[in-house]
Parts: C-alpha cells; sequence; structure tokens
C-alpha cells in the first residue's frame, strides 16, 4: 500500500510523519469492535456516526461488533462565522431513527475541545435512549467541555496536524487510508 509522502492523494503536501498506518488502525478498531460487543450483551444498540468524519471508522467499526445493530449517521454544524466555534450546535441531517430506550453510541473521528459531543449527547438524551455511550478514534484528552467519559476511543492524539482515514483539511485527504501528519 502507498503511504510515502510522493502518495499523490496527498497533492504534493509534504508528510512529516504517518503516525498511524492502515494496518495499525485496522488492529485497534477490531480490539474496540471486541470492546463493544462485550459491553452490550443486550438491547437494542444504535450506532450513530457524526459525518463527515467518521465516516470510514464507522464503517469499519461496525464490521467489528459481532452482535445484531443498526447504523445511522447525523449532521451537525456549529453556529457563527468563523474559524471558532461559538459553542452552540445544530443539527443539519437528524436521522429519523427512533432513539427511545436504545443503547446509543455516539461515534466521532476525534474528540478535541469536546464540543460537539458535548452538545450531541445533551440533545439526543431528551430523546430518552436506554443509554448513550460515546466513541472517537482519537482523543486529544483536552477536552475541558466534556462532562462525560469518552467510553471507548482507538488512540490518543498526537498534537499534530492529522489527516487521512476521515481526516480532512479543507476537505481534501478524507479518503487516505492510513493517518498523516502534515508539515
Ligand atoms: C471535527 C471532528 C469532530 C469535531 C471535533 O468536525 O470531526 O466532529 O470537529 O471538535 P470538538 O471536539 O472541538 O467539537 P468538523 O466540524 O471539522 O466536521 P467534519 O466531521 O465534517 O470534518
Amino acid at each position: 500500500m502507498q503511504t510515502s509522502s510522493v502518495d499523490p492523494r496527498l497533492k504534493g503536501r509534504p508528510v512529516a510523519r504517518i503516525p498511524f498506518d492502515a494496518e495499525t488502525i485496522a488492529r485497534r478498531v477490531a480490539e474496540l469492535g471486541r470492546e463493544i460487543t462485550a459491553a452490550y450483551p443486550d438491547g437494542d444498540l444504535l450506532v450513530l456516526g457524526l459525518l463527515k468524519g467518521s465516516f470510514i471508522f464507522v464503517a469499519d467499526l461496525v464490521r467489528e461488533i459481532e452482535r445484531p445493530l443498526h447504523v445511522d449517521f447525523i449532521v451537525a454544524s456549529s453556529y457563527g462565522a468563523g474559524t471558532v466555534s461559538s459553542g452552540t450546535v445544530r443539527l443539519v441531517y437528524d436521522p429519523e431513527t427512533s432513539l427511545e430506550g436504545k443503547h446509543l453510541l455516539l461515534v466521532d473521528d476525534i474528540v478535541d475541545s469536546g464540543r460537539t459531543l458535548q452538545e450531541l449527547s445533551t440533545i439526543l438524551r431528551a430523546r430518552k435512549p436506554k443509554s448513550i455511550a460515546l466513541c472517537a478514534l482519537f482523543h486529544k484528552h483536552i477536552a475541558t467541555e466534556l462532562t462525560e467519559p469518552v467510553r471507548f476511543y482507538g488512540f490518543d492524539a498526537p498534537s499534530e496536524f492529522l489527516v487521512g482515514y476521515g481526516l480532512d483539511h479543507a476537505e481534501d485527504f478524507r479518503h487516505v487510508p492510513y493517518v498523516a501528519s502534515l508539515q
């Protein structure tokens, strides 16, 4: 598999390093799948992925969860302009699926400030799921705004600009099958 800075998918952008190659990610996602399978011995499980960043992670993760489940997606957006979030999340696409009485696993690619997952879990809790758990591939551990734990996460995120496996830079590089750190 192509994993070097000459990968044409990277549009010539210099890569500092590749902290997570495809095999490393696949191994950890399989472990997470086993953890999640064990954590939900019964009940209805709904895996709800937050687009767009989680689309590859969710696709791989659900195939490692060996119990019945449903999958849906949600699209959220921060109010306000600029690069700094205003701290208020609204739902741009809202799943049709009823959450009542279900175990809800809310999946994101990366937890940064934690604001997105915090606000979404508050919104979704009002729909009376039986439980809510948070899951992310990467956790920066700087989420001062998050009052609940990220119960399932893949890796501690290094403080570098990561792209690939769903993570983007200006919408580029989401399809890169490993995670690279751009210079
Ligand atoms: C990114 C990422 C998380 C969120 C994390 O989403 O995918 O959803 O930011 O940041 P936070 O913990 O500070 O809230 P982005 O808004 O870039 O959208 P995307 O998923 O479409 O890339």
